[in-house]
């Protein structure tokens, strides 16, 4: 037995921002820094942002004669220990990451064989979460295994590190994630820029809902909220528009719904107004951190004139007793959604109406009984909180 405090880290979705979506391998010490400064100074700390993550292509392309991976010094010439004291300072928490292959997916070194000291080196350098990618992992190892041992050796390295696993749903990852340890885990392929890549993500995950909770989310990728386009990858959309706004309003809303860790992705020095209130609305941030954690279930909309993908409703069942509602619309056609409470489970009878606040406009809309019907334009959706009411 060991006298560590108990900890809570990861029992709730991550929050914070991650460099790959953006700036891919063009990363360095100063971008880091610009980041946690405007966590601060423009409310993204306030509204829970926590985690500043550094993706893949921080290190040289070999290990140290010892073995040690090492930072590359032309982009963090101060090392790592002096970025992880300076966004500490901020009150913030630092990520970096890694790979359970020899390789990670950009070609630099991964930590298959290295588990345990690379574990200890994170620690050392006050790293307080690890992405943990799966290329190059040799085909005949189990990646089970892989990731339940890295899940020992970092709740053994002397600091809380929240573990946050990415094997894109391969390997049947259900099956074993939530036992091996890890916090969160990546379910999907790669996000695009691109209001398919989006609507494909959601979808592939929109009825595993039994497979997210407390110390073990579903993670569906990274934000791509406020990109527009910027990447530097020509493969996560360089140069292309990106999405419209109302799209990347329902893509946060979708992540929050089903309980996503959110990392934002794209240049929050360069964040629009519109971006920088998405990514700030303190309603769909607290569906998103409800303490509950539960998935969210999906209600089919009048099946014989809709598609079930192309218009649905999630309900998320929160811990002091309202349910979050998202009428979402990811057809092209505007559309009336109707959602009857019998398929919520209250019936007209009991008396009880459901008294309806818009978590996107902040209006009360009243109370309503047995049903809710709205138009929803294309692309968009409606996010509801729905307190029970006599
Ligand atoms: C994989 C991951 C991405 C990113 C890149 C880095 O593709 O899924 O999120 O980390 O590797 O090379």
């Amino acid at each position: 037995m060991t006298d560590k405090p108990v900890s809570y880290i990861g029992c709730l979705p991550a929050l914070g921002w991650n460099s790959w979506n953006t700036f891919t391998w063009d990363i360095n010490e100063t971008l880091i820094k610009e980041v946690a400064d405007l966590f601060v100074s423009e409310g993204y700390k306030d509204a829970g942002y926590e985690y500043i993550v550094i993706d893949d292509c921080w290190s040289l392309r070999e290990r140290d004669e010892n073995g040690h991976l090492v930072p590359d010094p032309a982009k963090f010439p101060s090392g790592m220990k002096a970025l992880a004291d300076y966004i500490h300072e901020k009150g913030l928490k630092f990520g970096m990451y890694s790979c359970a292959g020899t390789h990670t997916c950009a070609g630099h070194p991964g930590s298959f064989e290295h588990e345990f000291e690379d574990a200890k080196q994170f620690a050392e350098w006050g790293v307080d979460y690890l992405k943990y990618d799966y290329c190059f992992k040799p085909r005949n190892v189990s990646g089970e295994l892989l990731y339940k041992r890295m899940s020992l050796a970092l709740k053994n390295c002397g600091r809380d590190i929240l573990f946050s696993a990415c094997n894109w749903g391969e390997d049947n990852v259900y099956d074993w994630i939530r036992e091996s340890g890890a916090h969160s885990y990546r379910s999907t392929g790669d996000i695009q820029d691109n209001w398919e890549s989006i609507k494909r993500l959601a979808l592939s995950q929109i009825d595993k809902k039994a497979f997210t909770g407390s110390f073990c989310h579903n993670d569906m990728d990274m934000l791509v909220v406020g990109m527009y386009g910027g990447s530097n990858s020509d493969w996560i959309g360089h140069g292309l528009s990106g999405c419209t706004d109302t799209q990347y309003k329902t893509h946060f809303a979708l992540w929050c719904m089903m309980g996503s860790p959110l990392m934002i992705g794209c240049d929050i020095r360069k964040a629009t107004p519109f971006t920088k209130k998405l990514l700030q609305n303190k309603n769909l941030l607290a569906i998103n951190q409800d303490p509950e954690s539960r998935g969210a279930y999906r209600i089919l909309v009048e099946p014989q004139w809709f598609g079930k993908d192309d218009a649905f409703i999630l309900v998320k069942v929160l811990q002091n007793g309202d349910l979050a509602i998202g009428l979402f619309n990811l057809s092209d056609n505007d559309r009336e959604l109707s959602l009857q409470f019998w398929d919520m489970g209250l019936s007209y009878l009991s008396g009880i109406g459901l008294s309806m606040y818009d978590c996107f406009t902040d209006e009360n809309l009243g109370v309503f009984r047995e049903r809710f019907a709205k138009n929803v334009p294309a692309n968009d959706c409606i996010v509801l909180r729905a307190s029970l009411t006599r």
